[in-house]
């Protein structure tokens, strides 16, 4: 068989940027508004800092104002609560994002819940959730839906078309990523599986799966003979491995040479699903802005 179609979430990902920088032009043309995106970092965790820092970044290229706290690791809940009620109070704030994990003294449902859920842009506050969870097929996704799932099916309606009566099989049962995959997939009118660490026979379900995505953050860890053959794989993996001369490399979930033959389409790690996040973090800043604006929903 032929090797796998590499799904380039790169590409994906600098064209939705394009059109979200045209959407942030055009609302300051109609409305006089600039989306503005407020980052929260408690604590000094490197891949936090990095992800932090690339978010504000893009904002700021996207013509966005952006806003950058920065908190000591001992923060406690009630300074953190503080904050997030005082950019909720503010206009200039569109959307805010507390990025995850907190230190341990801080109980993350309790910020998350303080978020006003109209600048909730990672989509993680229960009524967003519920909005999610609870959505007629085929209506509008005029709500924040978290970034990384909204960023998946993004990359599958590109890749695929309609999704409807496709076996979607969804490994990780995470808030940030497997849940709202799964509910994005269902409302997509897939029929939806939810695999995760207790599932009986993970290799048997996951060779079910016209539609694979996994989320478990263990390198190489669906192998190639779990994959039915001419299936789509989204790998949302990113783990970093040691490589030659001590050096360390970025993969996915998903043992990808091995997926290769059998996959029909495959997203790259890194190049796939990764870039997709920080660009739907854009795309549902935009969209929080011009709700605010009062002007319609339309899909940039
Ligand atoms: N940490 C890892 N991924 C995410 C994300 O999508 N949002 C937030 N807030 N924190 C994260």
């Amino acid at each position: 068989m032929a090797e796998a179609k590499l799904i380039d979430g790169k590409a994906f990902a600098a064209g939705l940027r394009e059109r979200v920088g045209k959407g942030v032009a055009e609302l300051k043309a109609a409305a006089g508004s600039t989306p503005g995106l407020a980052t929260v970092l408690v604590g000094a965790d490197p891949a936090s800092q990095v992800y932090v820092r690339s978010k504000g970044k893009m904002a700021a290229e996207l013509g966005m104002t952006r806003f950058e706290h920065r908190l000591p690791a001992e923060t406690g809940e009630e300074e953190l609560l503080a904050l997030v009620r005082k950019l909720n109070a503010d206009p200039a704030v569109n959307g805010i994002l507390v990025q995850l994990p907190l230190p341990r003294q801080i109980d993350t449902s309790r910020v998350l819940l303080a978020v006003d859920p109209d600048k909730d842009v990672d989509g993680l506050h229960p009524i967003n959730v519920g909005r999610l969870g609870s959505i007629a097929p085929g209506a509008l996704l005029d709500f924040p839906v978290p970034c990384t799932p909204l960023g998946c099916s993004m990359l599958l309606a590109d890749a695929l078309g309609p999704l409807a009566g496709r076996h979607a099989v969804v490994i990780g049962r995470s808030n940030l990523v497997g849940r709202p995959v799964a509910q994005l997939l269902l409302r997509s009118s897939c029929t939806v599986t939810i695999g995760h660490s207790r599932t009986r026979d993970l290799p048997a379900l996951c060779r079910l799966a016209d539609i694979l995505v996994v989320a478990i953050g263990k390198p190489g860890f669906v192998r190639g003979d779990w994959i039915k053959s001419g299936a789509t794989v989204i790998d949302v993996g990113i783990n970093r491995v040691p490589a030659a001369e001590g050096k360390t490399r970025l993969v996915g979930d998903v043992a990808f040479a091995e997926a290769l033959p059998i996959a029909a389409q495959i997203t790259p790690v890194p190049g796939g699903v990764g870039p997709m996040t920080v660009a739907c973090l854009m795309y549902n800043t935009l969209q929080a802005a011009r709700r605010k604006a009062g002007l319609p929903f339309v899909a940039v």
